[in-house]
């Protein structure tokens, strides 16, 4: 009979903490406790998991203690002081902040593409979980690099509002609303540097001195760990978009070797976790509004650039929350306890 774990979730009423519950749900992950936490706003709040209601707690010495799991979901200073803390209690920590992505001591992981760093015999430990953008676009790499290798990435993305949690969905919906009512409004963003509605914004994140923004340099850094290829080259250019859910990127992938279009398009179907929607003459290729909600990582518009013949564009659409966090949690957490 499967163990039933012992979790805890902080973040659990933010929007990745929101669907990690459902993907408990969904997947019937087994839970003996659930333990959400989330600020001080959120107490006497209950969350609903499996028939049961579970109070909000606020994070607090020894509120780890028994825990088998703790996923982290509020950001890189609460999960800098609290993760090694579960750690210390005992708990695997499964951490979705930056805070320690690219710290050489600890594994960053998306299971279809090097799960096997998590060993079978692994003590508790933080165990993080990457960039949303970045997780997408190794899922549909991998396959390309063990076939044919890789020489060289660009990537440029369309990231929905979402991925800046809560309050940049609310800020895009309450944009949107405001509109129908004065047309002629000037919105006061909040949570984007700009209006996002009817806008383009290519900035996610501070700037570096090279004119790099905090996700570019996420999705770099992030891509060559996860790859375990330290000089691979890869160039990222991060762009919010008003959609509600789910990111899209464009890819050029230089490979190692020349393939056909049928030898790419096989390489990239027959990996786990990874759909091809690629009918161009009939419009059919992924969409934001369609991946939203589903777990997959979508990819289309798969063709050569004529002037570069071992070089490759594709269309890459993902569920940020979905597989760009939560889910992709999960899986570690299933690869953990092997479920
Ligand atoms: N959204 C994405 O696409 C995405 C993808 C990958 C990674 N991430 C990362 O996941 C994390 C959460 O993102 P999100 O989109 O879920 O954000 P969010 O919707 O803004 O939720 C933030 C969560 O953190 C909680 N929180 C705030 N202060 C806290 C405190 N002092 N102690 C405990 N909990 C506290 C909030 O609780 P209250 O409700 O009480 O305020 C809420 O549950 C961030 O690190 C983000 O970078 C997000």
């Amino acid at each position: 009979m499967t163990r039933k774990l012992k979790v805890g979730v902080v973040g659990a009423t933010g929007m990745v903490g929101q669907t990690f519950m459902n993907i408990i749900a969904e997947r019937e992950f087994p839970i003996e406790e659930l333990r959400p936490f989330a600020s001080e706003n959120s107490l006497g709040k209950k969350i609903e998991l499996q028939g049961k209601l579970w109070p909000v707690q606020v994070l607090s010495e020894n509120c780890f203690d028994g825990l088998d799991l703790v996923f982290f979901s509020s950001g890189d200073d609460i999960s800098r002081e609290w993760a090694p803390k579960a750690v210390a209690s005992g708990a695997f920590a499964v951490d979705n902040s930056a805070a320690f992505r690219m710290d050489p001591n600890t594994v960053l992981i998306v299971p279809e593409v090097n799960g096997h760093l998590i060993h079978s015999d692994s003590k508790p430990q933080i165990i993080a979980n990457p960039n949303c953008s970045t997780i997408q676009l190794v899922v549909a790499l991998k396959p390309l690099m063990d076939k044919f290798g890789i020489e060289d990435v660009r990537v440029s993305t369309y990231q929905a509002v979402s991925g800046a949690g809560k309050e940049g969905h609310d800020e895009l919906i309450s944009q949107t609303s405001a509109q129908t009512k004065d047309d002629s409004i000037n919105h006061t963003p909040k949570t984007f540097p700009h209006q996002i509605l009817f806008n383009c914004i290519p900035q996610i994140g501070s700037f570096n001195e090279e004119g790099f923004c905090s996700e570019e340099v996420k999705i770099m850094t992030e891509t060559r760990k996860i790859l375990g290829q330290s000089d691979l080259k890869i160039s990222a250019f991060t762009v919010r978009i008003p959609a509600l859910n789910a990111h899209s990127e464009s890819v050029w992938v230089t490979l190692k070797e020349e393939a056909s279009r049928d030898q790419v398009v096989d390489a990239l179907q027959s990996f786990s976790g990874l759909i091809v929607q690629d009918e161009p003459q009939k419009s059919i290729y992924p969409l934001a509004r369609d991946v939203s909600g589903n777990d997959p990582v979508y990819v289309g518009r798969i063709h050569r650039d004529p002037e570069q013949p071992k070089t490759w564009l594709m269309w890459v659409v993902s569920d940020n929350i979905r597989k760009g966090a939560a889910l992709n949690g999960i899986q570690i957490a299933e690869k953990i306890f092997k479920f």
